[in-house]
């Protein structure tokens, strides 16, 4: 037994040394050029976004096969689904994130970069308006493309609720959690200058989530453990009357979920004493309140200190206006593609990933957009393999080799398969080290729930993580978290 657990962690550190290894000494890129050695133009393809969707693509895709820009006004890659565990410090914010040019410079050609937000794309002329910013100046440039790959997500959506900007907090960013951290450390401090029984230091105290989805509940599990493990050992008589509620307009929270695990959250939440308000719309947000309307009849007005707002997705501006662009894309949600990711209205140049589309029948997940990145990275390799052909056949004389290489074509061209999503299934964190999961394999589907669930929640995570990197400062955070409680300094 000692042998095996001796050799099986030896074996374990070369694995993860060697991997490092490779992540941190990448090879020679082939540089970008006009044309391939055999004279067949190299195309320009450029990839708007650096998230799930545009980082799956690029990590699979034979970047020597093509000058890929890629343009993101994030310079990194964001592992989200541990966004929820940064704000209160249980995953540091720096964990989960993977610049975007350690990313480009491990794949076989060279990758450009360009830290900018796509403003504007013009279908027809295959160009598109991008704009940086540096030291507080716009500058507005364009960029031609051969293919383009959409990838540039959604926003939180406020169904045009009043007030809900200015005063609310998004989880959805990087520096929405940063700005989390800060609020709820200040607000604390704030409440804790009021006498107790003092009402300003009850509205001060009471936490409000609003969004029963997944990103809501998650980030009321990990407040309320923070103030159950952490904040009840540093401020005893303050963290008993901090109150996490979360609002949630429909019966019921989680509703992608098998209804014996949302009934399994649900008592969670109440044992935690997480208050949760089914039923509820929030209807007004002002600086210090909220209204409220339960089931379509009573108004309340409910005191917050802070506010976090996830109530799901709606197109960012670029979206919209690629819409209005193009006369097939009549869904006001997201963007129309087609079963093999091409945009409706411009099939032969334009391909559309993730959040920014409309699916019907996908949720709007990491797992799509890193399933829809990969496929189209096959498709891409495949199209430039049959431009080769096409080439060869253009500048040869032989007929024997010009009807095999026609056969060989065909072949490819049939192979160009649609795109088929594979559900793996749901995770969801829910406090008090326990998760949720629904999983789906085949025909067949399994919930887990409890303890086991979470640890099977932290392997999944750890095994999405796309690095090495990220997934040893994730393992080393939780268990940091274990022994020493989360760090609440700003
Ligand atoms: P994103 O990952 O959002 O990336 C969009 C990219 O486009 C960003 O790099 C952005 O900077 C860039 N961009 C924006 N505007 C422009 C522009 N004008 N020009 C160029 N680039 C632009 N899904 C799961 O499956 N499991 C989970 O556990 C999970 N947890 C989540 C937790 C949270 C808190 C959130 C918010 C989401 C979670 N999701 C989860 C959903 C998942 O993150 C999204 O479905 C996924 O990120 C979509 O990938 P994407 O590439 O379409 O968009
Ligand atoms: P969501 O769309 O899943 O949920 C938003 C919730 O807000 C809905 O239940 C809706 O009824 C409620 N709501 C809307 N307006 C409201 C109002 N005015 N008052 C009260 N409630 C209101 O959005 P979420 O959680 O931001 O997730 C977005 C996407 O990201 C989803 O597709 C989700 O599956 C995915 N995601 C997945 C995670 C996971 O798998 N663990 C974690 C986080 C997000």
């Amino acid at each position: 037994g000692l042998k095996l657990s001796f050799y099986s962690t030896l074996a374990g550190t070369l694995y993860v040394s060697y991997e490092l290894y490779k992540e941190s000494n990448p090879s020679k890129q082939v540089p970008q050029s006009a044309a391939f050695p055999n004279g067949l133009k190299k195309k320009e393809l450029v990839i708007l976004g650096t998230g799930w969707g545009a980082i799956s693509l690029l990590k699979k895709l034979d970047t020597s096969l093509y000058n890929v820009t890629v343009v993101s006004p994030r310079s990194f890659f964001l592992f989200t689904p541990l966004l929820p565990s940064t704000p209160v410090g249980t995953i540091e914010m720096k964990s989960i994130v993977e610049p975007v040019r350690s990313i480009a410079r491990r794949t076989p050609g060279e990758v450009h970069y360009i830290e900018a937000e796509a403003l504007d794309i013009d279908p027809k002329a295959k160009k598109l308006m991008v704009q940086s910013v540096s030291e507080n100046e716009y500058y507005v440039s364009s960029l031609n493309y051969d293919y383009l790959v959409v990838s540039v997500g959604a926003k939180t959506t406020t169904f045009n609720i009043p007030g809900v900007y200015g005063n609310a907090y998004f989880l959805k960013e990087i520096e929405d959690a940063q700005n989390i951290r800060m609020k709820l450390m200040k607000t604390i401090e704030q409440a804790s200058s009021f006498p107790v029984n003092d009402p300003e230091r009850r509205r001060l105290l009471t936490f409000v989530v609003v969004g029963g989805g997944p990103t809501g509940v998650e980030f009321a599990a990990e407040l309320q453990d923070y103030v159950n493990q952490d904040l009840r050992k540093w401020m005893p008589d303050l963290s008993q009357e901090m109150s996490v509620i979360l609002i949630e307009a429909l019966p019921n929270i989680l509703n992608m979920f098998d209804k014996t695990l949302i009934k399994y959250a649900e008592d969670i939440f109440a044992r935690d004493e997480i208050d949760l308000l089914v039923n509820t719309a929030v209807k007004v947000v002002e600086p210090t309140y909220i209204r409220t309307l339960q089931n379509s009849q009573t108004t309340t007005n409910i005191p917050y200190g802070m506010l976090v707002w996830a109530t799901g997705n709606e197109p960012i501006e670029l979206s919209k206006t690629l819409m209005g662009r193009i006369p097939e894309q009549t869904n006001k949600r997201g963007l129309l593609i087609n079963d093999k990711l091409e945009l409706l209205g411009a099939e032969d140049s334009i391909y559309a990933i993730g959040d920014c589309t409309a699916h019907t029948g996908f949720f709007p997940t990491a797992q799509v957009a890193h399933q829809e990145g990969e496929y189209l990275s096959k498709i891409l390799d495949k199209k430039l393999q049959i431009e080769q052909m096409e080439w060869d056949m253009q500048n040869s004389t032989d007929n024997a080799k010009m009807t095999r290489l026609q056969k060989e074509i065909d072949v490819k061209k049939s192979k160009l398969d649609k795109f088929n999503y594979k559900h793996m299934g749901a995770l969801a964190y829910i406090g008090s080290e326990t998760a949720i999961a629904d999983l789906h394999m085949g025909d067949s589907s399994y919930q887990l729930k409890g303890m086991f669930a979470f640890l099977f929640w932290k392997s999944a995570y750890l095994a999405m993580c796309l690095s090495i990197r990220n997934r040893i400062l994730i393992a080393m955070d939780w268990t940091k978290v274990y022994f020493l409680g989360r760090d609440s300094s700003v």
